[in-house]
């Protein structure tokens, strides 16, 4: 990776159809974003690949997708309508909040201030003098919970108020148990899901980094709770490993940081986290690695009052397991992405995806689009690639420019077709990395193609 500005990837996400602010006709609305058809295509890919790494490369593992809206009550066991909560001051001449461990961080007054009481927050701010961004004197600090709350059903009042997920996984927990009798599933074994979350963000900035609205990751593998030490190192290698090897990051970018003590989540005996060096925001979290203890299986079964414990056959006992957790964001995860593969060159810039990651695989195109014969044999390979992968077409300007459009948006392969092609059926492959060209059969481009 290169030294790239946010700014940069900002940029070229939204003028090449990454990403796009929500709503952006009424003037955007804070911190929303939707993916555009590159970035969709993009979001399909590290979706697959995250899935066949954690799951279908493995026989412990399965995955379920779960409902948005859950009953309240789940938010209650799970601590989040007590516990879930940042702390935020005001500035007292504009009425702007902010959190106050980013004010004190931003500061370079403390490294890592997530886990100050409201007290120590306020007797930092005091000591340091710290002012707003603005300049102007700050509130004393207080909680605000971050869980989005609407109503559902014909009223607004208490009996109808639910809560938007707050983390992704609460439906793991509560379906464990069924899936664990569906599947006849024996401990250790995990399950997973892609889902969205939602959290009321006192501040939001830095482009996909911190939204209101994201998605989650997650992978939550249920042991024996004498088994859950090794379990726990044996994941935070897997993690290791998916950033550097699936993804493909270089090791200089991804990181291990383990949370203080007074800095862990309610739910977490050990939780350390995988930063990334996103740019200028340097290192910062894109997954948290849990060790959740079995907090969250006695927890629902204390307020639903079923049992949810599993029979081991083997011993006879019956206990509820212990959970490891490894809750990436998916929002995150991609934004990674882009400043991973950015490159600039003297003459182009380049998003240098590995093939399986990249929204098109290849684009094909005909040497000049005034040669019907040219264009007709060009759509024909273009109609026989496009059976089985995303395939780019381009016809305008000169090979040069669509060359330079393709590495912009980070197509591995450029397919020519000339005036050769009519002769002998063999066609220009121009490599996105190396910039080389070489011939290929079209009766062998599919195979090529399939093994990227
Ligand atoms: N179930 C555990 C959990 O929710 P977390 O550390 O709060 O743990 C997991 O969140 C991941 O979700 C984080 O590592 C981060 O990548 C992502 N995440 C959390 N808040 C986010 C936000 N406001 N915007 C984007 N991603 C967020």
């Amino acid at each position: 990776m290169q030294n790239v500005s946010m700014e940069k990837i900002v940029s070229l996400a939204k003028r090449r159809g990454f990403v796009f602010p929500s709503s952006e006709i009424y003037g955007g609305f804070a911190a929303t974003y939707d993916f555009g058809p590159l970035g969709f295509l993009l979001k399909k890919n590290i979706e697959k690949a995250w899935r066949r790494w954690n799951v279908e490369s493995r026989t412990d593992m399965v995955e379920i997708e779960g409902a948005i809206f859950m009953h309240p009550r789940v938010w209650e066991a799970s601590g989040h309508v007590g516990g879930f909560a940042d702390t935020l001051v005001e500035d007292l001449v504009t009425h702007k909040r902010y959190r106050a461990d980013h004010l004190i961080e931003e500061a370079g007054i403390m490294a890592s201030a997530g886990g100050l009481s409201l007290q120590e927050i306020n007797d930092v701010i005091e000591a340091n003098k710290l002012k707003s961004p603005d300049g102007n004197p700050l509130s004393k600090s207080k909680k605000f919970n971050q869980l989005v709350k609407t109503h559902l059903g014909a009223t607004e009042d208490d009996t109808t108020l639910v809560y938007l997920k707050g983390e992704s996984c609460q439906n793991i927990y509560l379906d464990y148990k069924m899936v664990q009798e569906t599947m006849r599933l024996k401990l250790p074994f995990g399950i997973a899901q892609i889902g969205k979350a939602f959290r009321n963000e006192i501040t939001v900035k830095n482009f996909l980094f911190r939204t209101r609205e994201f998605e989650q990751m997650d992978v939550q593998y249920f042991c024996r709770p004498k088994d859950a030490g090794g379990y726990y190192d044996e994941w935070k290698k897997n993690r290791w490993d998916f950033y550097t090897q699936c993804m493909g990051f270089d090791k200089a970018n991804v990181r291990w940081r383990q949370h203080e003590k007074n800095e862990k989540a309610f739910y977490a005996t050990d939780a350390w986290d995988i930063e990334y060096k996103f740019g200028e925001l340097d290192f910062k979290e894109v997954e948290g690695v849990h060790h959740r203890g079995s907090y969250d299986l006695d927890q629902h079964a204390k307020f639903s009052g079923k049992d949810l414990s599993y029979l081991d056959e083997e011993t006879g006992e019956r206990f509820n397991p212990y959970i490891i957790e490894c809750s990436g964001g998916f929002n995150r995860l991609f934004l990674a992405c882009l400043f991973e593969f950015y490159r600039e060159e003297e003459d182009r810039t380049v998003l240098s995806f590995p093939a399986k990651l990249a929204p098109y695989k290849a684009a094909v195109f005909p040497l000049l689009r005034n040669k019907p014969d040219l264009v007709a044999r060009a759509k024909s390979i273009f109609d026989l690639l496009r059976a089985e992968h995303m395939v780019a077409w381009d016809d305008r300007g000169n090979i040069g420019k669509r060359y330079y459009a393709q590495d912009e948006i980070g197509t591995p392969f450029c397919i020519t077709v000339d005036f050769q092609t009519l002769d002998d059926d063999t066609v220009t492959v121009r490599d996105r990395d190396t910039a080389t060209q070489k011939r290929v059969a079209v009766g062998e481009l599919a195979d090529f193609l399939r093994q990227r």
